[in-house]
């Protein structure tokens, strides 16, 4: 599957990134920072599945960012859309491919640490995968990574350490914190909620941990950052929407935005 989608990218698009960024709601926005770009939607690479989510257009969107040479991720395909695991991870395998070397990984999350608050950001140290569900599952890829893929640094430390400081340069309160995947497309229960703060998470999500998986399997640094959207269910007594979620990325917008930008300016991708 990914021969195929590299060698159709490869006639249409002579460029070769350093940087990859998975845009989640709250930074679609973000893709207009992009200069000289080159949209490759998703639904036109072999063994690719369009994003079905509504403000998920699902492009890859390659060009200049700062002086860096970006591919983007317009949008995601979610494991909750009903796509195979193998389809979910798909275009962070290609990125991998194509030779970026870090990836910053972008989400919404809910927040199960009693401290957040809507409109926070988190830098996200670890996750917590319970799904049963994990992309490398499957024959390994000698070639691409080991079949028994070490988790210590999933998260490269670096660039934590990075984050934090482009966020105290910017007065931005940056939360740090363990992301928990979920598959969805329910939100958790209360009960749920619960386990997951019993099992040391701050946040739960939808996203992201497939993702980080493979591009860690692949050799990419990875920074992952959240835009808490909401309490998690339990946390206050408010019923949870998809519409208010998509309201508080908006609100927020700003200053993810303005964190992202500076990293990717700061960042050294070799
Ligand atoms: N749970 C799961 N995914 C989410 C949430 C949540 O509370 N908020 C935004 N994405």
């Amino acid at each position: 599957m990914t021969q195929e989608a590299l060698k159709y990218i490869k006639e249409k698009v002579d460029f070769q990134p350093e940087l990859g960024i998975i845009l989640g709601s709250g930074l679609g926005d973000f893709a207009k920072n992009i200069q000289d770009t080159i949209h490759l939607p998703f639904k036109d690479i072999p063994g690719f599945a369009g994003s079905t989510v509504k403000g998920h257009t699902g492009e890859f969107i390659f060009g200049d960012l700062f002086g860096k040479k970006v591919l983007a991720m317009n949008g995601r395909v979610h494991y909750y859309e009903g796509h195979p695991i193998e389809q979910v991870v798909l275009p962070v395998k290609v990125m991998a491919d194509l030779g970026i070397k870090d990836l910053i990984v972008t989400n919404a999350a809910g927040g199960v640490n009693e401290s957040f608050n809507p409109g926070d950001l988190m830098v996200i140290t670890d996750h917590i995968n319970f799904t049963g569900v994990n992309p490398l599952i499957g024959p390994n890829c000698d070639d691409k990574g080991p079949r028994f893929l070490d988790m210590s640094q999933a998260y490269c430390k670096k660039s934590i350490d990075l984050a934090k400081e482009v966020a105290k340069d910017l007065s931005i309160d940056l939360k740090e914190g363990v992301y928990m995947w979920f598959t969805g497309p329910s939100y958790e229960t209360a009960a749920e909620v619960r386990l997951a703060r019993t099992v040391g998470a701050d946040a739960v999500g939808m996203s992201t941990v497939p993702e980080v998986i493979v591009a860690h399997h692949r050799g990419v640094r990875v920074l992952g950052l959240s835009l808490i959207t909401n309490h998690a269910t339990g946390v206050t007594d408010e019923p949870l929407s998809h519409e208010d979620v998509v309201l508080a990325s908006k609100k927020a917008e700003g200053e993810f935005k303005a964190l992202v930008e500076k990293i990717v300016q700061v960042m050294e991708c070799i």
